[in-house]
Parts: structure tokens; C-alpha cells; sequence
């Protein structure tokens, strides 16, 4: 997949696939996979560092989990996330840090909010560089939203998403991320946009889906927000792997002679 296919896939009306990916022993199970691109996105603060925000991670972290995943994730298309302030700076700051999440591999990069962020959007197009938008919740505004919560729940506040989104479409974005927002919010931005969205809790109106892959494999089991389906139990799997290596140990049971150099 390149980035003209997202535009294509749409008007053919093929839905498109999303996952995020943070390391290279995930990157090589999804180059085996169906699935259509990677985000290499600043949840991996909380997913892969345990931070309660996306807030406290730095251009020099999302650059070496990107760097890890584009050697591994074969053809597939990698969009990198500048991480919290990274686009919010002076010109030169913030094209040095999309340099430096370009040079890791990235072949598209996604930013959150359309407010104060056109400009930075058409230069970066006009430097040759995909953007992807980021609109709904926000999680670098984590601060200013309150918690994480559903967005676009009144005229208000949804008319702002939608506008938000086409200043977004005009500026150049290839694809907008809609994040937790009701599914009507996702229909009138459907009607309103070209370019595809893909939605994370944004219902069944966008043209692809995202979600964290960790969050899909059952990995945190106390982790059910309505909008996530999860795929795998993989926290009970993956518990109950650890326990039977270790009965097997304590029993010395493993490692057998099968498991020992002659
Ligand atoms: O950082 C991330 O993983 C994201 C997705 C949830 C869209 O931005």
C-alpha cells in the first residue's frame, strides 16, 4: 500500500485496515498479515512505558520504535505520530522533528487538532510529506478534555469537529483519525470530506478502522471500553503460558534431554 491507495480504496469503497505497531517482533507478524498500514502511535507512552498520557513521550522514543518496526514491517505503509508539542514550536523545530520521524522510517506522519496547525500541515505537504489529522479526542489534550471522553456529543462541539476536519482536508491531510466520537459525527464528515477517515470508537460510518493492537489481543484485561472488540484473550493465554513454563521448571520437567546439547 502506498498513500494514493487510501484515496483509492475509498472511492472503491474498500474499507481500510489500521494497527498500531511498536516493536520489531509485532512488525514482523503483521508484514505476514492482511492488514493494510501501521501507526506507530504515541499510545506506546502507555502501552510500552506505562505513563498514564500520551503527554511524556519524546521525538527521540517514537523515532527508535519507528526505526524497530520499518525493519521488519515489509510492504506494509508506516504512519508515525509526532508525540505531545513536537508541531507546535518555531518551523525549524518542528520540521527537525518530523525529519527525524520521516528518517526513521515513517512514510507518513499524523498530528492531533486542526486549530493553529494548518499552516504547519500545507508545509509539511509542500515539503512531500503525507499528514495524516487526528480529530475527536485528542489525547495530547488530554489536559484541556478533562480525561479521556467521548467528543462531538453536542451541535457544538460536533460542528467544530466537522469543520476542523475540512480546514484538515484543505490543508492537504491524505486521511483523518476520528477518535471517540458518536457515529453521527462520522456520517456527516463522511458526506462532508474526499479523503478517507478512519475511525477508533468513531462507529461503522468511517472508511477504515483503527486500534491499538494490545488492545485488540485481550493483553490488559482490565481494559473494556465499549468501542474495543477484542480478537484474542491474550492475557489469559499468555498468563497461562508463563505458569506452565514455570510448573514445568519447578518439576524439572524443562528442559528435557530434548531440549539439551549433545
Ligand atoms: O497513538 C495512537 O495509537 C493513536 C490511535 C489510537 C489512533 O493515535
Amino acid at each position: 500500500m502506498n498513500v494514493l491507495d487510501f484515496q483509492k480504496m475509498k472511492n472503491e469503497k474498500q474499507k481500510i485496515s489500521m494497527i498500531t505497531c511498536y516493536d520489531n517482533w509485532s512488525a514482523k507478524i503483521i508484514a505476514e498479515s492482511d492488514m493494510d498500514c501501521v501507526l506507530v502511535g504515541d499510545s506506546l507512552a502507555m502501552v510500552m512505558y506505562g505513563e498514564n498520557s500520551t503527554v511524556n513521550v519524546s521525538v527521540d522514543t517514537m523515532a527508535m520504535h519507528i526505526s524497530a518496526v520499518a525493519k521488519s514491517v515489509g510492504n506494509k505503509f508506516i504512519i508515525g505520530d509526532m508525540p505531545f508539542l513536537s508541531y507546535r514550536k518555531s518551523l525549524t523545530e518542528n520540521m527537525n522533528a518530523i525529519e527525524k520521524v520521516m528518517k526513521a522510517g515513517a512514510h507518513a506522519i499524523k498530528l492531533e487538532g486542526a486549530a493553529g496547525n494548518i499552516e504547519i500541515v500545507e508545509h509539511v505537504v509542500q515539503s512531500g510529506i503525507p499528514v495524516m489529522g487526528h480529530l475527536g479526542l485528542t489525547p495530547q489534550f488530554i489536559h484541556q478534555l478533562g480525561g479521556f471522553k467521548v467528543q462531538g456529543k453536542t451541535e457544538d462541539s460536533a460542528s467544530a469537529i466537522v469543520s476542523g476536519a475540512k480546514q484538515l482536508e484543505q490543508a492537504g491531510c491524505f486521511s483523518l483519525v476520528l477518535e471517540a466520537v458518536p457515529n453521527r459525527v462520522s456520517e456527516v464528515i463522511g458526506k462532508e470530506l474526499s479523503i478517507p477517515t478512519i475511525g477508533i470508537g468513531a462507529g461503522p460510518s468511517t472508511d477504515g478502522q483503527v486500534l491499538v493492537l494490545h488492545d485488540m489481543l485481550g493483553v490488559d484485561n482490565e481494559f473494556k471500553p465499549k468501542f474495543l472488540k477484542k480478537y484474542l484473550e491474550g492475557h489469559s493465554l499468555i498468563l497461562g503460558a508463563l505458569n506452565e513454563y514455570n510448573k514445568e521448571v519447578k518439576q524439572g520437567d524443562f528442559p528435557s534431554i530434548n531440549e539439551s546439547y549433545e
